[in-house]
């Protein structure tokens, strides 16, 4: 990070956000943004990409935008050091994913394994929707038009930035150096990259009825912390236990710092002795669920207790993000600018142009 980075990142509003997405990234940007070594930062409400799965959905995506604003806030992301906005009210992006898509080729596409594999996942099969098939270029067009250096996003999201990438290296070859190359930025914590489901399964996801979402009430978090999968095989308090595919130790790994130890369960010093005892033996699920439903209440409490501040004042919510949308609408259509100028399609601001033409035709 420097005084150069310009950082961005966005989520599809089509559900409330989750402790899976905290872990993997909202931490994190709380973290970027209050470290304030950037030149901008850029969070967004990625509405338009939502709708190319959702398009006969619309009233869902619109109730989830002002959830994940609300998300976004309540884990201290703050509108006076960066701007958070809605993907579908920059029109310049629509206009950059246009000129993008003359530089890709449609087997490129059907390459990038992200798209591959959530085709698969919606069984879309051979009634793809164009939109979504293409979602890598409009995606490369969030990234480009802000002239983002730097995209904290998950393993799953590696193909996208590369294609990213290789869109605005063709761009940059084609009509000379005005787009910024991208970079991934990966989560530090391999266990943070991809938090299981409150049953084990290998993702929290909303159609599973496995996630812990952030805007739960403590009573809620504590049944679904108290109803966990653990280990099918630790049937008796004095069976060993295992841990791998545990999603409690796997949360624990995740949410455990050396503090929660003194604070909540001072009977062991660190994770490494609890896992221990654990496998070893003697130790029940109930004790340690106690412990992590401990860990999780503190550090959600203070993200629920700042989510019903900005729920008492809605429209307030909503002018913040439209200021965002005004701040990154700037941004972006000076990019377009240049874009245009490189593509040589300026033809009224271009007043060499007029001459030339000018010169040419004169008789
Ligand atoms: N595809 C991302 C996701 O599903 C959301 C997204 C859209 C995004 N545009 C982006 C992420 C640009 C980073 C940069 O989570």
């Amino acid at each position: 990070m420097s005084k150069e980075t310009v950082i961005l990142t966005g989520d599809r509003p089509t559900g409330r956000l989750h402790i899976g997405h905290y872990v993997g990234s909202l931490k994190r940007r709380v973290e970027l943004q209050d470290a304030g070594d950037f030149k901008k930062m850029f969070v967004f409400i990625a509405d338009a990409q939502a709708l190319t799965d959702n398009i006969d959905n619309p009233e869902k995506v619109r109730q989830n935008v002002i959830e994940v604003a609300l998300d976004y806030l309540a884990v201290g992301l703050d509108p006076s050091k960066i701007t958070i906005f809605i993907q579908s009210q920059i029109p310049e992006l629509c206009e950059l994913s246009f000129y993008f898509m003359d530089l890709v080729t449609v087997s490129r596409l059907q390459r990038n394994p992200t798209v591959k594999t959530e085709i698969g996942m919606r069984g879309f099969e051979s009634s793809i929707p164009v939109g979504f098939f293409t979602y890598p270029i409009s995606q490369a067009a969030d990234i480009a038009a802000f002239r983002a250096t730097t995209v904290p996003a998950g393993e799953d999201q590696k193909p996208m930035l590369e294609q990213a990438t290789e869109i605005v290296r063709r761009f940059n070859y084609i009509y000379g150096d005005t787009l910024v190359e991208p970079s991934i930025l990966l989560p530090q914590n391999q266990v943070c990259c991809r938090l299981p489901g409150t049953d084990g399964k290998a993702k929290m996801s909303k159609s599973l009825g496995n996630c812990i979402y952030l805007a739960e009430t403590a009573q809620e978090v504590k049944k679904k912390v108290m109803s966990m999968y653990t280990d099918p095989l630790h049937v008796h308090v004095e069976d060993p236990g295992h841990l791998e595919g545990n999603a409690v130790f796997t949360y624990l790994d995740a949410f455990c710092q050396p503090q929660h130890f003194g604070e909540f369960w001072p009977d062991y010093a660190n994770l490494d002795e609890v896992k221990e005892h654990y496998q070893r033996g003697g130790l029940g699920d109930m004790k340690v669920k106690k412990f992590l439903n401990n860990i999780l209440q503190a550090e959600l409490e203070p993200i629920r207790q700042r989510r019903a501040e900005f729920e008492k004042d809605i429209p307030a919510v909503y002018e913040m993000l439209r200021k965002g949308c005004e701040e990154a609408r700037e941004v972006a259509a000076q990019t377009l600018d240049d874009v245009r100028r490189a593509m040589k399609i300026n033809y009224f601001d271009d007043a060499e142009l007029i001459a030339e033409q000018s010169k040419r035709f004169a008789r």
